[in-house]
């Protein structure tokens, strides 16, 4: 692993120096007692906890330690949805299980704060449980484009969304004493040559969307850690770019944590040791030489690097570890499983039902159908979960779980599948760690006998399909799509059970959206699972039962196709980029597979991408420009209904609040979320249709019960930004305030007046180096 050779620098130091030990209160002191070298030390890491001998195998890295003076290392280790270590050590017979909770986007689809700090503390315990103090986690960059690799580890298209449920996962980790470091800062929504790709875009969108979601996360959590990008943006590294992690981060939001570069980002240690990039994680030979020498030859001001020193222990002093806090090495994983079938289920997305959701009494005999339905997804790969799980749940057994018989036929035909298919994709067995999807197996149709048997034998056919994705590449756009073999599937087993007047439902196991346009019509019911965890098959069931009444609204807008949201041209959809694997991250410049056939000028959508969509991401788009969605973001059935009343809505110059009260309306408890719009009056800059600007959640409503939720947010959340001066503007007129169940079914519309615009002036940061196209889609 790059960074190893960091121990053998470690320098000799003084022993007469013992005196003082690090506490809280004493940070300058025990800074004052350090030599330039170990000074160096502390902001690099010590490598990847990779090897053998290592305190937790499989974790990401840890802090210098320097025992004289009473500094221990703090272990870090990945998430977001689950802790990333060893489930093996050597010379150890026992199994370190950690739990795999649900993934960010299904976390987001709760539309609820509160499930995500669930999640959250329960993640938080585990990490502590298990000795080590930061998890590195959560993922609060925007889903840009429906095929980034990473999209399963963020939560929206949505700024508010994605701010918020990070907020709620950050409090939560933090609620134990366990440290969070939110990811990646910033603009990283692409994974293709992602550690090189410069995102360019404009001030706007880059305002207003892209650093919005880490801004609220970080005004309303505090994160004890940012971590800084791959990427570059508008031509600079983000770790090496001071109007980022000082200028916008500190002295604009307040934050007052440590800021870390993701594993191995960046070119220039210095650079971003003057920037405010704190830590280097996991730490290589040359930061080091390079750090300690611009501080020998006066480059880099010794104060700079006792700043940063000061802002690492500030957090090693809050951790676990350094608390000497005696930790089990097990923890409730019972508890935590019952934590992610809850929030699971919660996440669930009720796409369409006709008349057959929740299943009916009668119905005893499901035949499952999809490969998926035997091997689901639990969650997405990457660091942030490396595929070898504690267990998965399949819906064959959520099903039984819940007391259906399950066509037998098809489990052994299923069974048999599968099994030939491994042999096919992994002959010499399937890898042991990967950081890029497993491949799946292709369906097959059953013939029209067997077809006609498992007809007669069942009473409702569900088919499940799955899609993964991971870390160091992005989809293809054909994994947007149905493949062949899956829209015939499809279309036999929904003619086959229509003709007998019995029912067909589709459940998505997906990492992000697919196309339904073309199919969803042909069956009676969609459920968007997303990826639940380990539970995975008993939150399905937890639905489809009625067990659960389905409360999750689509974090992102599912598009008819590919091609249809501005972003689409600018994201490389079609490319094979394949990282080397010893390459991850080094700073080297890789290029795609062939590098002959590579021209020489960089290389659109690879070595840079333009933002040329600006502000016109996903609902903003969609909505502005009223183009046809498959299924709207916000998007959510129950299997209850809801009616809205606004009950008051108020603004001071501060603050604007709407409560409405909702009246479960129908013949089930359920939840519902209530996602509050606003439109901008006509005048000042150009604006989208309309924007999230707050959300809420009810608890569960039991038939004829009413509650009152409120929604707030700050005046200056209805502003724009300026590119021409640097400000925030809001404009004045009249505001529509929207209540609404999705960006497409807005309920109540109430109007405010703004009688006087204001302007609050910011840094001008960031500037792209050239003014960015406008993608043709998007002029108006
Ligand atoms: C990922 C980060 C992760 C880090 C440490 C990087 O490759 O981008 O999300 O935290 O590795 O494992």
């Amino acid at each position: 692993m790059v960074g190893i050779g960091i121990a053998a620098l470690c320098m000799a130091v003084p022993a007469a120096q013992a005196q003082v030990k690090l506490n809280a209160g004493n940070i300058d002191e025990v800074i004052g007692q350090m030599t330039l070298e170990e000074k160096v030390h502390m902001v690099i890491g010590c490598g990847m906890s990779m090897g053998d001998g290592v305190k937790f195998p499989g974790t990401a890295g840890r802090t210098y330690d320097i025992p004289r003076l009473g500094i221990p290392s703090v272990y870090l280790a990945d998430g977001p949805h689950r802790l990333a270590m060893s489930v093996k050590r050597d010379f150890d017979s026992r199994f370190y299980y950690a739990t795999e909770f649900p993934s960010g986007t299904t976390v987001a689809a709760t539309f609820d704060p509160n499930a995500a700090f669930q999640v959250g503390a329960a993640l938080g315990e585990e990490v502590k449980d298990y000795g080590m103090d930061v998890l590195l986690a959560p993922g609060a960059n925007l889903m840009r484009n429906a095929l980034c690799g990473r999209n399963h580890e963020y939560y929206s298209e949505d700024p508010v969304v994605t701010g918020k449920i990070a907020a709620g996962y950050i409090n939560g980790v933090q609620s134990q004493g366990t440290g969070t470091c939110l990811k990646h800062f910033a603009v990283n929504n692409q994974e293709t040559n992602r550690n090189n790709n410069d995102s360019r875009v404009a001030q706007r969108p880059l305002r207003e969307l892209y650093l919005k979601g880490f801004e609220i996360a970080v005004k309303e959590s505090q994160p004890w850690s940012i971590m800084t990008s791959y990427n570059k943006v508008n031509g600079k590294y983000t770790c090496e770019d001071i109007d980022l992690t000082q200028n916008i981060l500190r002295d604009e939001w307040g934050f007052k944590g440590v800021v870390m570069s993701d594993w191995n980002a960046g070119k220039d240690a210095v650079t971003s040791m003057k920037a405010g990039n704190d830590m280097l994680q996991p730490g290589q030979d040359r930061q080091y030489k390079a750090i300690l020498e611009a501080v020998q030859n006066g480059t880099l001001d010794e104060a700079v690097l006792d700043r940063n020193v000061k802002r690492v222990l500030e957090l090693v002093v809050k951790c676990h570890t350094f608390a000497d806090y005696e930790y089990a090495n097990e923890t409730d994983l019972k508890a935590h499983a019952q934590v992610d079938r809850t929030i699971g289920a919660e996440g669930i997305v009720l796409l369409d039902n006709r008349d057959i959701l929740p299943l009916a009494s009668g119905i005893k005999n499901v035949a499952l159908y999809g490969t998926t339905s035997y091997d689901m997804v639990p969650a997405g790969m990457g660091f942030g979960s490396t595929g070898v799980g504690y267990y998965t749940v399949s819906l064959v057994e959520g099903m039984r779980n819940a007391g259906y018989t399950v066509d037998a036929d098809l489990i052994k035909q299923y069974k048999k599948h599968l099994a030939d298919e491994q042999k096919r994709l992994y002959p010499n067995g399937r890898p042991p760690f990967s950081l890029t999807p497993l491949k799946r197996a292709e369906e097959f149709v059953p013939t029209a006998e067997e077809l006609a048997a498992q007809v007669k034998n069942n009473d409702v056919a569900i088919l499940t399909f799955g899609r993964t994705s991971g870390e160091a590449s992005d989809r293809r756009v054909e994994e947007f799509y149905m493949k062949e073999n899956e829209t015939a599937l499809i279309k036999q087993v929904a003619e086959a059970y229509h003709a007998a007047g019995k029912k067909v439902v589709v459940v998505l196991n997906i990492c992000s959206p697919v196309e339904t346009a073309s199919w969803k019509n042909q069956v009676d019911a969609v459920l968007c699972a997303f990826q639940p965890g380990q539970e995975v098959g008993n939150c399905v069931a937890d639905v489809l039962t009625g067990k659960v009444n389905p409360s999750g609204h689509l974090p992102m807008t599912f598009a008819v196709k590919y091609g249809d949201a501005p972003s689409d041209a600018n994201f490389p959809y079609d490319y094979e980029f394949k990282m080397p694997s010893f390459a991850m991250g080094s700073g080297m410049n890789f290029k795609s597979k062939e590098k002959e056939e590579k021209p020489k000028e960089p290389e659109r959508n690879v070595d840079f991408t333009d933002y040329e969509e600006g502000i016109y991401v996903g609902y903003r788009y969609f909505d502005t420009f009223g183009k046809e969605v498959s299924y709207p973001f916000g998007h959510g059935l129950s299997y209850t209904t809801f009616g809205f009343e606004v009950v008051s809505s108020d603004m001071d110059a501060e603050d604007c609040e709407m409560k409405v009260a909702v009246t479960n309306t129908g013949k089930c408890a359920g939840k519902e979320s209530v996602q509050l719009y606003v439109k901008a009056p006509e005048g000042g800059l150009e604006k989208p249709a309309k924007e999230l600007k707050a959300f809420a959640k009810t608890k569960l409503l039991q038939p004829g019960e009413t509650e009152v939720v409120t929604l707030s947010w700050k005046l200056m959340d209805m502003a724009s930004f300026n590119e021409k001066n640097s400000s925030w503007e809001l404009a004045k007129g009249t505001y529509q305030w929207m209540a609404a169940t999705s960006s497409a079914d807005v309920r109540c519309t109430v109007e405010q007046k703004v009688t006087k615009s204001q302007k609050v002036k910011v840094h001008d940061a960031m500037r792209p180096l050239y003014k960015i196209a406008e993608n043709d889609m998007v002029k108006r």
